[in-house]
């Protein structure tokens, strides 16, 4: 059927491989599934090389979804959106096509696996980078209520209102006001705190009584929110591992036009990720 690969840096660590391979054998395809590991000054020839190669679709993780949006010659609605895309595409004539499928994972991860229905819910975005872009469209799309874009640097809470455009649901508040914005039902942490090995301080008033707090990471990056969001007493603490098997099986579906079942790939990874 082809071969794929992911494209990050650090990218050893990647759970794309196993969940690919894991999908195809669902349908008894076989697939090559390849880690590359490029620095952002290679990025650009390393992709180029894959799909000269006779690479077929490429997913695109950390530091590189800006720069995949950037050299690819059709951009989806989601990726032009978000301004990055994980996913990669090889078109006729050495094209490539770019899309973007985190938000829409996100919000099937918690709308089907969870079966929480987002609609008329107040949501909180903390974060305003590349993870909050992917994300912030398909929250309003799911039908939030209000969207709360609170950012550390505002300028970029700011921004991100901008190109959204839609001030009657989507607005920004300062980081240092937050214990007075009231209590969400829905928190999204979008800030790269966690990876980056530091805590977030955040008040218990912003969680709601039926609130679900999500955490865009997994594993040690997610562990200090969903903590935090344990001891606030929120409904749900959920972190971003069903959304990166949710976005997986959408970029599986457009490369070979199946859907493969999410669910017992995501319980095999939960089974390593607790
Ligand atoms: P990503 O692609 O993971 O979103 P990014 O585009 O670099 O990475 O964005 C990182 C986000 O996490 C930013 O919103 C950043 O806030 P700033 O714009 O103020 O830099 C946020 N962030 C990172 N570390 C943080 C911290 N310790 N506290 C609060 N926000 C933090």
């Amino acid at each position: 059927a082809g071969t794929f690969a992911v494209f990050g840096h650090p990218i050893s660590h990647s759970l794309s491989p196993q969940i690919h391979q894991a999908f195809a054998r669902q349908f008894g395809l076989e697939l090559e599934y390849r880690t590359i590991d490029a620095a952002p000054a290679d990025f650009t020839a390393a992709v180029r090389t894959f799909f000269a190669e006779g690479g077929r679709g490429a997913n695109v993780t950390l530091p590189h979804k800006a720069a995949a949006f950037e050299l690819a010659d059709e951009r989806s609605e989601a990726a032009a959106r978000a301004g990055s895309a994980n996913v990669l595409t090889a078109l006729p004539g050495n094209r490539l096509a770019a899309h973007n499928t985190d938000g829409a994972g996100m919000v099937r991860d918690i709308t089907e696996r969870h079966q929480v229905d987002l609609r008329g819910h107040t949501a909180l975005l903390l974060g305003a980078g590349g993870a909050a872009h992917g994300v912030a469209w398909s929250l309003l799309d799911a039908g939030v209520e209000t969207l709360t874009i609170v950012n550390r640097t505002p300028e970029s809470a700011d921004a991100l209102a901008d190109a959204i455009g839609d001030p009657a649901r989507a607005h920004t508040r300062y980081w240092e006001d937050l214990a007075d914005l009231g209590a969400f039902d829905l928190i999204v942490n979008a800030t790269s705190a966690g990876v980056l090995g530091k805590s977030l301080d955040l008040p218990f008033a912003i969680v709601g009584n039926r609130a679900l707090c999500y955490d865009l990471s997994y594993g040690k990056a997610a562990t200090d929110f969903l903590a935090w969001a344990r001891t606030a007493q929120a409904r749900y603490a959920l972190d971003g591992l069903g959304m990166l098997v949710e976005t997986a099986a959408d970029a599986f579906e457009l490369w070979h036009g199946k859907r493969p079942d999410t669910n017992p790939v995501y319980l095999a990874l939960r089974k390593q990720y607790g």
